[in-house]
């Protein structure tokens, strides 16, 4: 069987040499609280780079400081951030990997002593503060910020970026009726409540004209979320905008119980892509390499993201090319190892 999982996928001038993401996941570890890169990213990063995924994709990087989830977060607000990411790209790059940093903005779900924002003055939970409802001023900035994040990725040497629009982070907190109860252009309608997306994409793309993608929480989980209807708009008018892959994740929005089976939110993908032809990505509890060959074997998604089971094993990708039958090469310095 010739495998597609390990075929490669090319993305305007950027090539994947196989279709294994790494998918965006917090480590909490920018231990100086400042938001930049320590010892322990740098490792990260490079061993799943070394383990043979096609692209590895940092976690949440936040473009504003008031936008980190935690104090340890990821940031890109300064320029003083770049020598950092650029040190963890030349370690994915040294083992043939594409790179792709998620840009973020945690909105409502920043678990921050300083004030907070949303779209609107909505807690998530007892636990985290109540936001303050952003001015018209407050989102100018924080697309303003977006924008320069996207020129700090682009200087640190990023192949791809992704823009964080699930989970109920700030992007999804403007896209959701649940969060959403502005009653100005950026409320309201499901156009309207795009609007802040929308302004950001075209932000971004003014400085940055390499791969775009954003993810997307496909199912909200509550009756009065947001319905495949509002989804496939958002990826259709996404795909009007350029957007080069939409990776479709799913909840977080407000707190409601998942129950997660293998590929749960792959139906949501698969749907988007369908109906509105634009690219997807599947993510979701997809853990054997039987599992993600069938996935992009029937078209189902173009890209497979892989999270826990990476962090179980960096080795994830050399593991699922012996179910398929053959031995992965790579990295070069085990070659002999495998005579
Ligand atoms: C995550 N996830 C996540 N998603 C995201 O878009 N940005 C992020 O920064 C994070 N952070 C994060 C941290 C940790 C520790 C975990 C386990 C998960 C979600 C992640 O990317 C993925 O979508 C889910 O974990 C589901 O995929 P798996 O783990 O079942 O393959």
């Amino acid at each position: 069987m010739e495998s597609k999982l390990f075929s490669p996928y090319r993305i305007k001038d950027v090539t994947l040499k196989n279709r294994i993401v790494m998918s965006p996941m917090c480590m909490y570890s920018s231990d100086t609280q400042d938001g930049k890169a320590a010892p322990f990213h740098f490792a990260h990063y490079e061993s799943r780079a070394a383990g043979q995924a096609g692209l590895v994709m940092t976690e949440a990087t936040a473009v504003v400081p008031e936008g980190r989830i935690s104090y340890e977060d990821l940031g890109i607000w300064s320029d003083e951030h770049i020598a950092g990411l650029k040190q963890i790209n030349e370690g994915i790059h040294r083992h043939g990997a594409a790179s792709a940093i998620q840009l973020a903005h945690a909105g409502r779900k920043a678990d921050l002593k300083d004030p907070i924002y949303g779209p609107s003055p909505l807690p998530f939970n007892e636990q985290l503060q109540t936001p303050n409802e952003m001015s018209l001023e407050d989102i100018q900035n924080v697309i303003t910020a977006f924008k320069n994040a996207a020129r700090r990725a682009d200087e640190s040497g990023f192949d791809i970026i992704e823009l964080h629009g699930a989970h109920g982070y700030l992007i999804n907190e403007f896209l959701s009726p649940l969060t959403n109860k502005r009653s100005d252009n950026y409320g309201g309608s499901t156009e309207n409540r795009y609007r802040f997306l929308r302004e950001v994409i075209t932000a971004v793309q003014e400085v940055w004209n390499g791969p775009l993608f954003v993810r997307i929480s496909g199912n909200e989980y509550h009756e009065e979320g947001n319905t495949m209807k509002d989804f496939l708009y958002y990826a259709g008018e996404m795909k009007k905008q350029g957007i080069d892959l939409i990776d479709v994740s799913s909840g977080g929005v407000v707190p409601a119980p998942i129950h997660p089976f293998p590929g749960y939110q792959l139906s949501y993908a698969e749907e988007i892509k369908r109906r509105t032809a634009i690219p997807t990505g599947a993510v979701g509890l997809i853990t054997h390499g039987i599992q993600a060959e069938e996935i992009v074997q029937n078209e189902r998604a173009e890209l497979v993201f892989i999270g826990r089971a990476l962090l179980r094993n960096p080795y994830w990708p050399r593991q699922a090319a012996e179910e398929l039958g053959f031995t992965l090469e790579g990295p070069r310095q085990y070659a002999r190892a495998w005579k």
